[in-house]
C-alpha cells in the first residue's frame, strides 16, 4: 500500500511541478515558436504515458495486493492487449517525431534572403565575421591564421577585405532581419547556443554547420557553449545583441575591416614620450614596475592589451570597485588620456621601452602550479608569453605580486564585475578555480619558473 500511494504522489507531483514551478523556458524572442510547440507535444505524450503508467501501477498494486486464498493467474499471452499496446505506442511515438521531421526541414532550409554572420569558436572564446558590402565572405584556411590573423583570412582573396571582424565575444544582429549562422571551430567541439533564439548547433572542426533565425525582440541574450570543450568550458560566453535597424547600422559602421585592420598604424610615440612623464613618476622611467608604489611593470606587455585596460580605466570599467585601492589611484591617471589616440601613442612610446626583467617575489609549490596553469595556458600560451587572440595578456616575466592581486580581485569580485567587460568577467570566472591564496602562489612559482 505503501508502495502505492508513493506512485501516486509521484506522478501528480511531477505534474504539479511542471505547472507550478518557476523554472522554465526564457520568454521566445525568435521566429522559432515551432520548437516550442513540438517540445509541448513531447511533454503531454511523455506526460500523459508516464502518468497512466504510474497510476495503472498503482492501481495493480492495491487491487492484486496479496490475500488469504489467492493465487495468481498466468497468462503469457493475450493478442487482444497486445495489439492495443502497439497501436497505441506507435500512435504516441509518431506523435512526438512527426512534427520535429516538418520543423526540422524549415530549420534546415534558411531563406535565400538570410544574413550569413560567421561564428568562430576556440576554446574559450567566440568572434564573428561579417560580410562586407559585396555581400560575400572572404575564404579562410587554417594555414593562414597566426598571432595577427586569428580568423584565418586568405590574405590574396579580394573578397575578404571588406569583411567585417569582430574579435569580441559580443554580435549584434539586426531585428526582424533573418540571420544565417555559420559555424565553424578551430580547434575542438564547441555548440553555438541562444535560449531565447531556441536554435542551437554543434560546431566541429573541418566542418562549417548552420543555423538560421529571425530575431523579435530587442534585448541582450547570452551566449553559451553547450559541448563540453574543456575544463574552460563553463567561461565560454559571449553575447548576443538584437538591435532596432538604425541602431545596428550604426554599431556595424564602427566595426573594423579585414582591410582596415592590416592598414592599421601604431600610435606615435614620440608624442607618447611627454605623456608617459605622468605614469614614469609611479611605473618607472623604463616601465619597469614598482612594488613599493603598487605599480606593476608594463613594459613588455601586448600593446593591445595596455590599451584595453587604459579605455577600461577611462570608461570607469576598471578602478571604481571599492575594495579596488588601487586601481582607483590609477583610474585619475588614465583620465589624463583625452582620447584614444593619446592611449596608442602612450602604448606606442611604453612599446620602445626595453623589457627589463624582474626579480620574483614569491614562492610556491611549482610542481602544483604547472598543473593548475594547463588551464591559464589554453588563453596565456604554454609559458604564459599571451595570446592576442585569446585577449590574453602577458604573464611571464611580468610583476608576479601585481598578478598575484590581481588573481585575488578577479577571485572576490573586485575586478571582472563590470557587464561591459567580456573578458574580465571570463576571467573573474576561472580564477575562481584557484582555492586559496596558497593556489594563486603555486601559479605565480610555476610561471616565475617558465
Ligand atoms: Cu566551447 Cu564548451
Amino acid at each position: 500500500m505503501a508502495l502505492a500511494v508513493t506512485l501516486i504522489v509521484l506522478a501528480l507531483g511531477s505534474v504539479l511541478f511542471h505547472f507550478l514551478s518557476p523554472w522554465y523556458f526564457t520568454p521566445i524572442a525568435s521566429n522559432w515558436h515551432a520548437i516550442d510547440t513540438t517540445i509541448a507535444i513531447t511533454f503531454w505524450v511523455t506526460g500523459f504515458v508516464f502518468v497512466a503508467v504510474s497510476l495503472f501501477m498503482a492501481w495493480s498494486l492495491i487491487q492484486y495486493r496479496a490475500r488469504p486464498g489467492g493465487r495468481a493467474a498466468y497468462q503469457p499471452e493475450n493478442k487482444k492487449l497486445e495489439g492495443w499496446l502497439l497501436v497505441v505506442t506507435a500512435v504516441g511515438v509518431a506523435a512526438m517525431l512527426a512534427p520535429g521531421l516538418y520543423v526540422w526541414a524549415d530549420v534546415v532550409q534558411a531563406p535565400q534572403d538570410a544574413q550569413a554572420v560567421e561564428v568562430v569558436a576556440q576554446q574559450w572564446n567566440w568572434a564573428y565575421r561579417l560580410p562586407g558590402k559585396d555581400g560575400k565572405l572572404g575564404t579562410v584556411n587554417s594555414r593562414y591564421v597566426t598571432d595577427d590573423n586569428p580568423f584565418g583570412m586568405n590574405p590574396a582573396d579580394p573578397n575578404g577585405a571588406d569583411d567585417v571582424l569582430l574579435a569580441t565575444p559580443e554580435l549584434h544582429v539586426p531585428l526582424g532581419k533573418p540571420v544565417k549562422l555559420l559555424l565553424r571551430s578551430k580547434d575542438v567541439l564547441h555548440d553555438f547556443a541562444v535560449a531565447e533564439i531556441r536554435v542551437k548547433m554543434d560546431m566541429v572542426p573541418g566542418l562549417v554547420t548552420y543555423v538560421w533565425f529571425t530575431p523579435t525582440k530587442a534585448g541582450t541574450y547570452d551566449i553559451l557553449c553547450e559541448e563540453l570543450c574543456g575544463v574552460g568550458h563553463y567561461a565560454m560566453r559571449g553575447k548576443m545583441v538584437v538591435d532596432e535597424p538604425a541602431a545596428y547600422s550604426a554599431w556595424l559602421d564602427k566595426q573594423p575591416t579585414y582591410a582596415s585592420l592590416r592598414t592599421h598604424v601604431a600610435g606615435d610615440a614620440a608624442v607618447g614620450k611627454t605623456l608617459y612623464a605622468t605614469c614614469a613618476a609611479c611605473h618607472g622611467a623604463g616601465g619597469e614596475g614598482n612594488v613599493a608604489l603598487n605599480a606593476p611593470k608594463l613594459s613588455g606587455q601586448g600593446a593591445w592589451y595596455l590599451e584595453r585596460q587604459l579605455q577600461h580605466f577611462k570608461a570607469g570599467m576598471r578602478g571604481t570597485q571599492d575594495k579596488d585601492t588601487f586601481g582607483k589611484m590609477m583610474a585619475p591617471m588614465a583620465a589624463t588620456l583625452p582620447d584614444d589616440t593619446a592611449i596608442a601613442n602612450v602604448v606606442a612610446y611604453i612599446a620602445t621601452l626595453p623589457d627589463t626583467p624582474v626579480a620574483p617575489t614569491l614562492k610556491g609549490d611549482i610542481a602544483s602550479g604547472a598543473r593548475q596553469f594547463a588551464t591559464c595556458a589554453a588563453c596565456h600560451g604554454a609559458n604564459g608569453a599571451g595570446i592576442a587572440a585569446t585577449h590574453a595578456p602577458r604573464l611571464h616575466g611580468m610583476s608576479d605580486w601585481y598578478m598575484a592581486r590581481q588573481l585575488k580581485n578577479f577571485r572576490d569580485g573586485v575586478r571582472g564585475a563590470h557587464p561591459q567587460d567580456p573578458y574580465g568577467n571570463q576571467m573573474a570566472l576561472v580564477a575562481g578555480m584557484l582555492n586559496d591564496d596558497a593556489d594563486i602562489g603555486n601559479v605565480l612559482a610555476y610561471i616565475n619558473s617558465r
